[in-house]
């Protein structure tokens, strides 16, 4: 069986249901439930007895120590972590917490349960860390893209956080022979997506008659991936990725988030027209950037694809209309996590913000 860490969040639940589509291997599933878990994304499994949801926290090494000599799996795939840059600088110190101390944590476990392993398991095991690009921090319009030797350079507390968990990682690789591999991706959309983050808020926004709310000029770039794209490169690292490297991966679709948005707001138009046949579009506001707000991310994923042969099926086109469709025919899902705590955060980081009318070009 493989443990899989994070497996209730946006792309945990993804990799789970995806595996599960393709696979009898069981899952261990531990995953604390923090606002971004929720066993709903999980529904459709609920009837596999191979899926093992069990709830705790990465920090507690004894009791993951106790998780990996119940289950003695063969893999871990670590995706836990406090996710959203905006979070990060509203409050840095969850971030260190899970993302840096609670890599620690599970990478003191792993290897005390991988150096006891009898061979052969000692050498098949692996443990796998999902990573981001924002650790290489920003760049300018005419940079190369990322690539697997680009010097770290961190800008946000959940970069800087990432960047340490990836060093971490790194050093137990070289110092006691962890057979670990770290991969690097891009942002993320897709089902199941918190609708805190860029996409999923501004459909949810569309929908309800909300501002969409652009940071900034809305020129930021970031590469777009559709989730079960990098699930299925997760999948191609863990069985052939070779122990201490690093996979960076990405969906060669750089848009501004200006692009973005009026893409999101060309498909609502025609999936779910406005009564008074006005376009999504008159909702853009601009507002407040986001403080030190990295420019451009682009991602060089040609190692990937020449060592693993991995490169993303789905378009910006395919995916974003997919994606769309999801949150329409889901809208029960983000009614449900948009209570309570949601409305919290709403608050905190849009009310405070100045709404800014003009915008420098
Ligand atoms: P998410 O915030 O949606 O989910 C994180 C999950 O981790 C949640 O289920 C949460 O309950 C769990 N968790 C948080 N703290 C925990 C702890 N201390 N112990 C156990 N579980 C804990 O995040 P996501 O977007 O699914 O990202 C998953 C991973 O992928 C993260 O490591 C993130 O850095 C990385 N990543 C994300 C993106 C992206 O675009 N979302 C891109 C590249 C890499
Ligand atoms: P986000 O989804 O938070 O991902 P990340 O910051 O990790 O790339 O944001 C994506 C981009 O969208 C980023 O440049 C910030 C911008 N953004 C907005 O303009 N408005 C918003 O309300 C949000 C949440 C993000």
């Amino acid at each position: 069986m493989i443990l899989v860490t994070g497996g209730a969040g946006f792309i945990g639940s993804n990799f789970v249901l995806d595996w599960f589509a393709q696979h009898d291997e069981p899952v261990v599933n531990f995953d604390k439930l923090t606002y971004a878990g929720n066993l709903n994304n999980l529904l459709a499994i609920r009837q596999r007895p191979e899926h093992i949801f069990v709830q705790g926290d990465i920090c507690d090494t004894a009791r993951v120590e106790a998780l990996l000599s119940t289950h003695r799996p063969r893999a871990i795939i670590h995706f836990a972590a406090e996710s959203h840059v905006d979070r990060s600088i509203h409050g840095p110190g969850e971030f260190i917490a899970t993302n840096i101390n609670g890599t620690f944590s599970l990478l003191e476990a792993s290897r005390a349960y991988w150096s006891a392993l009898p061979e052969p398991d000692r050498g098949s095991f692996r443990f796998l860390h999902v990573s981001t690009d924002e650790v290489f921090g920003s760049l300018g319009p005419d940079d190369a893209p990322f690539s697997e030797t680009t010097a770290y350079a961190p800008n946000s507390p959940y970069s800087a956080s990432k960047a340490a968990a990836d060093h971490l990682v790194r050093s137990y690789h070289h110092t006691y022979g962890l057979p670990t591999l770290t991969t690097n991706c891009s942002n993320n959309y897709g089902p199941f997506h918190f609708p805190e983050k860029l996409i999923p808020l501004m459909i949810a926004n569309a929908l309800a008659g909300k501002s969409l709310p652009i940071y900034g000029d809305g020129k930021n770039v970031r590469d777009w991936l559709y989730v079960s794209d990098h699930c299925a490169a997760i999948r191609k690292v863990l069985v052939s990725g070779r122990c201490g490297e690093t996979y960076n991966i990405g969906g060669w679709n750089e848009k501004t988030n200006l692009e973005v948005v009026d893409t999101l707001c060309h498909i609502l138009d025609q999936l779910a027209p406005k009564a008074d046949e006005t376009s999504y579009r008159e909702q853009i506001s601009y507002i407040t950037d986001r403080p030190g707000h990295d420019r451009r991310y682009a991602i060089d994923a040609r190692k990937i694809e020449r060592e693993l042969g991995w490169r993303p099926v789905e378009t910006f086109d395919s995916g974003i209309q997919k994606t769309v469709q999801w949150y329409l025919d889901n809208q029960d899902w983000v009614a449900d996590v948009q209570s309570g705590a949601y409305q919290q955060w709403l608050e905190q980081n849009y009310n405070l913000r100045n709404t800014v009318q003009e915008v420098t070009q």
